[in-house]
């Protein structure tokens, strides 16, 4: 009781006199006499908001630990997916170009085989010699399907799984884009065809493509599905209604299957892992935003990074999750008028260059 009664009576405005006294436990020092002062001096509403304000700053100081240790310390679980005795493959599709051809040349840096799938036989030809002639001991296959067709392509893409020499242990959906020329158009301008081939594109060909080589990755368990899905399917971005729609499913789906992989079976682990990715440079995307934007090399290297962060829903790199926890400290409705003013300016720029 003497202990609280000395620090009841300290003058708590003077901190230098609590730093002489105390020297480097003056800090909590201080905190405790504050948090035993209100204790004692009866004032009721002080203590409650005494707690939750500490509260608050412990909750904040948690967070941005969270952050420093996610993004920049914790070390990837990629090499844990690297197991297959025959050597582990992994399958990237749209990997002949932007993000997909980053994604390939990381996985090949790290150890593993890579399957690559696209749409342009010549063009994957030439990213397997390019390959082959950096990492002679890799092995690199090719297949080609259009996952614009609604007639199963995925099962070509399967097939080719099937006849690998060695176990597919990760499966990229990286393919995909706003498939819509010129990019940003209204829904009720958009053809019944466009948004066919848009959904085809990005996410049936995805969820096809999952559910053929789920009892594969099953079996070669520890096993990895990464989803490529975009900050247009958090936020709901106008002009590109079918595209946002498509991201937001690639997350719910890779939500409901890593809830479903975790039930069905204690033994089988196949992590689900679902990328928010803001602005990248690629074959199909030029347009620079400051601070956001990087090239697809470093994407896909945030990506990989990122592995066993353990979040489904997750993001490529901290500049997009700032970006986007940034926008949802907006209230809803100004939210809604930043994104329609920006995409609205996007419209006119893209007018201009047709
Ligand atoms: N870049 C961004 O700013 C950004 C932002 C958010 C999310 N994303 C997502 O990241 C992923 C990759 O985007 P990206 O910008 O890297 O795209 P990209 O540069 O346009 O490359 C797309 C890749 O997919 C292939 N492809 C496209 N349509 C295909 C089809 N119908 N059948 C088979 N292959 C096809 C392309 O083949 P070809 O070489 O033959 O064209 C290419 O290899 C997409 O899912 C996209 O939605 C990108």
């Amino acid at each position: 009781m003497d202990y609280i009664a000395r620090f009841t009576e300290m003058d708590f405005s003077t901190r230098q006199e609590i730093v002489d006294r105390f020297g480097p436990l003056a800090f909590p020092m201080y905190y405790g006499g504050r948090f035993l002062h209100v204790w004692s001096s009866n004032i009721r509403i002080q203590l409650p908001a005494s707690i939750i304000g500490n509260l608050i700053i412990l909750y904040t100081l948690a967070q941005f630990g969270l952050f420093i240790w996610g993004y920049f310390l914790r070390p990837s679980r990629l090499p844990v997916y690297c197991h297959a005795e025959t050597g582990s493959w992994v399958l990237v599709t749209g990997a002949s170009d932007g993000i997909g051809r980053g994604f390939a040349d990381e996985f090949v840096a790290r150890g593993f085989n890579v399957l690559l799938h696209g749409r342009n036989p010549e063009k994957l030809a030439k990213v397997k010699r390019e390959i082959n002639l950096r990492w002679p001991k890799r092995q690199v296959e090719f297949v080609v399907a259009d996952a614009s067709s609604g007639d199963h392509p995925e099962d070509a893409v399967i097939e080719k799984v099937k006849q690998l020499p060695g176990k597919l242990t990760v499966l990229v959906n990286n393919v995909g884009g706003i498939t819509t020329k010129p990019i940003y158009v209204p829904l009720s301008e958009t053809t019944s065809e466009a948004v066919e081939t848009c959904i085809n594109v990005n996410a049936r060909f995805p969820i096809q493509l999952t559910r053929g080589l789920l009892p594969m990755l099953q079996d070669n368990t520890p096993s990895l599905i990464i989803n490529c899905s975009s900050t247009a399917g958090v936020h709901g971005v106008p002009y590109i209604a079918a595209y946002a729609g498509t991201k937001g499913f690639l997350n719910s789906l890779s939500q409901s299957l890593h809830t479903e992989l975790k039930r069905s079976s204690l033994k089988a682990e196949v992590e689900v892992i679902s990328f928010v990715i803001g602005n990248v440079i690629s074959a199909n995307n030029k347009s620079d935003v400051p601070f956001v934007t990087m090239s697809s090399a470093e994407c896909a290297k945030g990506c990989l990074a990122r592995v066993g962060c353990g979040e489904v829903v997750t993001f490529a790199h901290w500049k997009h999750f700032l970006t986007v926890q940034g926008m949802f400290l907006l209230p809803e409705k100004y939210r809604r008028t930043v994104l329609l003013s920006e995409t609205e300016q996007r419209v006119a720029d893209e007018k201009k260059r047709l």
